[in-house]
Order: structure tokens, then C-alpha cells, then sequence
């Protein structure tokens, strides 16, 4: 069985997880989601955003797992953060998606009507509808500003992570209420510079292992969950079998160099919510 971390709120979480942003809708994410489980992932992480959850739902049914057996993620987009909304898109997905309960739910960006958002997770979690609750591109400011008015302590907060990007401060503020960091872009989305790094290319020919897997490695040894991305089979298999070897107290020590304190993304900016807003229009085809 994948290694199992447990969440705040008691539930447990496999630390790697196949996540399917940009995967289109045509059949593809069908086939990724059906080769992800055939070669062992059972922790799937999509969005309302991605539009592609309801070939994530058929990939599971299709797969015959039992559905106890496979870890289920979605998102909430910022165009439905408002109470009565959140409700009724949280029945559609499990709709959509031919699922009776969601393992995780989370609210994709911190704007807009947040706090509304959030009740509406609260309420679907009591009726068993969700199994846990989190956020995702909470920086520090965001923390701060929304966590002192939610009843609730978000289990997961999946933010930008890889080894350029470490979010210290973040995981200092999270760490005393055990909040889960789940990395988004945990290859840094195939950064080329990333994967000629010396120090992560030294560690891969001394494990026998690919940067990959030393880069996911790394932030599992940190309790961070991983989503890598891929279309390739072959990568499906490599990004996971990350288990059977061990970083050593100096080889983390030179990984967390690396840390630049800085993503590709930085939810702080001025106008990043409104311009994410105009990005997606996740009634389009409804
Ligand atoms: N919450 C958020 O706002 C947010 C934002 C972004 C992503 N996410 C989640 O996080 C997941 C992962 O992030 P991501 O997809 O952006 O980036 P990623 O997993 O860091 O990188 C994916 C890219 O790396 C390539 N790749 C995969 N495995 C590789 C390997 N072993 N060697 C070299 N290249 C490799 C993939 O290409 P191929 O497909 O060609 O292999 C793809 O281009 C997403 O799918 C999504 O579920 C969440």
C-alpha cells in the first residue's frame, strides 16, 4: 500500500497522489486516470477548473477498485464561492463525477466570497458528503487573513512546491496547527534548469534513480504530499516508486539549498484574483 499520512482531522492521505491539471477532456484524461490507477496510484487529484472530472469519475468506476481504495480530490473554483452555489456545486460534482462522497475537497484560490465558500465545505463535510476540507494558494498573508474566521481548520493547503520553492515561512505558520502541504508542480512542471541540477543529478546517479524521482523524494522526506503530472506511462510508474531509498540528513541539508523563496506563481499579486476570474469560465458548458 502507498505510504499513508494522516491529516488533522484524523483521515489518512496516501503522500503521492496523480494529479491531472491540463489533461484534456477528449478521452486523454480517461486514459491517464484508467494507466494511473493500472499502475498503482490510488490517490487522484482534479478541479471543478480542469473540466475533466467527470473522466476522472468514469477512469475510477471503469478501474473495478473498490471506491474505499482510491483517495478522490476536487476543487471548488472562485466563480462558485458563494454559500448557496457552493452547495449545489458540491451535488453536482458528486454528480458529475458518479462518486457518493469526495475524500477531499478543497477551495482552489482565496478570493472572492472565502468565508461563504468555506461554510458551504463545512456543512457538506457533517453530511458525510466530504470526507475532509482544505485550501489551496493560501500564502501567509492569505492564512492569516481568512483562517481566524473559519470554524474549522482547513486539513490541506495545496500550494507551489519543488525544490526552488521550499514555502518555509508557510510551513513554519502550518506546522502548529498539522496542516497537510500538498505540492502543486512538485517537478516544478518539468523546469529544465530543475532537471540538470547538479546537486539533484549527483544524488540520482548515486541512488540509480531518475531527478524525478529524487525531486519527489525529497518532498515526501519533508511530509509534503506529491501530485506529479504525467502522460507518459512510463513516467506514471518512475514518479512513484520513490520508496526504496532514503536522502540522507546532509543530502536534504543541500536539497533545501536550493530553495530560491520564490514559485512561478505568486497568489499575493495585485489583481491575480480578478485576472483568474476572467481566466476559466467553468459554466461555459453547462
Ligand atoms: N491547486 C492549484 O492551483 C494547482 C496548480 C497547478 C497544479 N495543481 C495540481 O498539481 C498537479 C501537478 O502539477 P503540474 O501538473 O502543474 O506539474 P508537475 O507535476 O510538476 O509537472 C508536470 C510536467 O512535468 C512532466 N513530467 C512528469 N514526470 C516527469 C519526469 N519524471 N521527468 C520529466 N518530466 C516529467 C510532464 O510531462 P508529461 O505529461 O509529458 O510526462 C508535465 O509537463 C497538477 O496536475 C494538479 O493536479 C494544482
Amino acid at each position: 500500500m502507498t505510504q499513508q499520512i494522516t491529516l488533522n482531522d484524523g483521515n489518512k492521505i496516501p503522500a503521492i497522489g496523480f494529479g491531472v491539471f491540463q489533461i484534456p477532456a477528449d478521452g486523454s484524461t480517461y486514459t491517464a486516470v484508467k494507466e494511473a490507477l493500472e499502475v498503482g496510484y490510488r490517490h487522484i487529484d482534479t478541479a471543478q477548473a480542469y473540466f475533466n472530472e467527470k473522466e476522472v469519475g468514469q477512469a475510477i468506476k471503469d478501474s473495478g477498485i473498490p471506491r474505499e481504495e482510491i483517495f478522490v480530490t476536487s476543487k471548488l473554483w472562485i466563480q462558485d464561492f458563494a454559500y448557496e452555489t457552493a452547495k449545489s456545486t458540491i451535488d453536482a460534482t458528486l454528480e458529475k463525477m458518479g462518486l457518493d462522497y469526495l475524500d477531499l475537497y478543497l477551495l482552489h484560490q482565496p478570493y472572492g466570497e472565502v468565508e461563504q465558500a468555506w461554510k458551504a465545505l463545512e456543512e457538506a463535510k457533517a453530511a458525510g458528503k466530504i470526507k475532509s476540507i482544505g485550501v489551496s494558494n493560501f500564502t501567509p498573508n492569505f492564512w492569516k487573513q481568512f483562517i481566524p474566521n473559519f470554524a474549522t481548520i482547513p486539513a490541506v493547503n495545496q500550494v507551489e512546491f519543488n525544490p526552488y520553492f521550499q514555502q518555509k515561512e508557510l510551513r513554519d505558520l502550518l506546522a502548529k496547527d498539522q496542516v497537510t502541504i500538498e505540492a502543486w508542480a512538485p517537478l516544478g512542471q518539468g523546469n529544465k534548469e530543475l532537471f540538470e541540477e547538479p546537486v539533484i543529478t549527483k544524488l540520482a546517479s548515486k541512488y540509480g534513480k531518475d531527478v524525478g524521482q529524487i525531486i519527489l523524494r525529497f518532498a515526501n522526506q519533508e511530509g509534503i504530499v506529491v501530485l506529479p503530472k504525467s502522460t507518459k506511462k512510463s513516467r506514471m510508474t518512475s514518479n512513484k516508486d520513490i520508496f526504496d531509498f532514503e536522502l540522507t540528513a546532509d543530502e536534504l541539508a543541500e536539497l533545501r539549498a536550493l530553495d530560491k523563496g520564490k514559485g512561478s506563481h505568486n497568489p499575493d499579486a495585485p489583481g491575480v484574483g480578478e485576472y483568474l476570474l476572467t481566466a476559466y469560465d467553468i459554466h461555459a458548458n453547462d
